[in-house]
């Protein structure tokens, strides 16, 4: 059975000043996360993980007006901004969030007491306990996996699909869904504009890629969006590997 989505007037209102192309790539992800979430009819079938940033308020905005109390997974890494925190709790309250803030085994003080600085000395090992291990082990209990990720935000992104696949190391496979895979940096905040959604601050400051504080500067060539992410060190935190796809090291994405 396929959910109409219900909007407010004032959405419709927001939309009728869409340019045609803009309003046509709308209409198609309404339409594919409706097909998506009637076939997970279930409360708990489906999940939103989200970093609160723009690709994933927009997403999460879209996905409730089908499904409100749909749940939004956020990876509590204990590194995040101050900023980052608050706009969290503030969508959350606003928007009537069903959030589950995701957490490491090891606190922050915990990690640090026995590893160290890991994000400066091993990030990739930092990533796979505070974000990877939790993320996986919480998506397997879903179908259905929502993403805000994009072709162009990477060049490890760019054969991206919309639908897809996703085995976890347990050998689990979830159905991942990343709605805006072909959307551009600008559809998007053209999009949060129209649904006058307050962004995450950080943006204003200049930052375009928003992680933890260790591994999050502003962008250093104007040209890639994620350049700011862990120093140039490497380019993805491991959540949206699969287990197959880790190459050797020494290759680069
Ligand atoms: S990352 O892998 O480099 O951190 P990015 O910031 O581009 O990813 O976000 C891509 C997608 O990963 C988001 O749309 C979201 O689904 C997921 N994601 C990233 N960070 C988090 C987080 N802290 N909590 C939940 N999901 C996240
Ligand atoms: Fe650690 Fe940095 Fe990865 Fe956050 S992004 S989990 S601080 S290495």
């Amino acid at each position: 059975m396929t959910v109409v989505p219900t909007l407010s007037p004032s959405n419709l209102l927001a939309e009728s000043g869409l340019r045609p192309e803009l309003l046509a790539q709308l209409t198609h992800v309404r339409a594919l996360l409706a097909e998506e979430l009637a076939a997970a009819p279930g409360d708990n079938e489906a999940c939103l993980t989200c970093s609160f940033q723009a690709e994933d308020v927009l997403l999460l905005k879209l996905a409730q007006e089908l499904r409100p109390n749909i749940p939004v997974l956020f990876l509590d890494t204990g590194y995040h901004f101050a900023e980052t925190y608050a706009y969290r709790d503030r969508i959350a309250a606003e928007w009537n969030l069903n959030l589950t803030n995701l957490l490491p085994v090891k606190t922050v003080a915990e990690q640090e007491a026995e590893f160290g600085l890991l994000h400066q000395t091993a990030p990739d090992r930092c990533c796979g306990l505070r974000k990877v291990e939790p993320l996986f082990s919480a998506v397997a209990n879903y179908k259905v996996w929502l993403t805000g990720l994009r072709r162009e935000q990477a060049r490890s992104r760019t054969a991206l699909e919309e639908v897809a696949d996703f085995k976890l190391p347990s050998g689990v496979t979830v159905r991942k869904l990343s709605p805006f895979a072909d959307w551009t940096t600008r559809d998007i905040w053209q999009l949060c504009a129209a649904f006058e959604i307050s962004l995450l601050p950080l943006y204003d400051a200049g930052y375009t890629s928003i992680g933890c504080e260790p591994c999050t500067s502003i962008p250093t060539d104007p040209n890639d969006p994620r350049s700011g992410r862990w120093a140039g060190k490497k380019v993805e935190c491991g959540i949206h590997i699969q287990a197959d796809e880790i190459q050797p090291a020494g290759q680069a994405h």
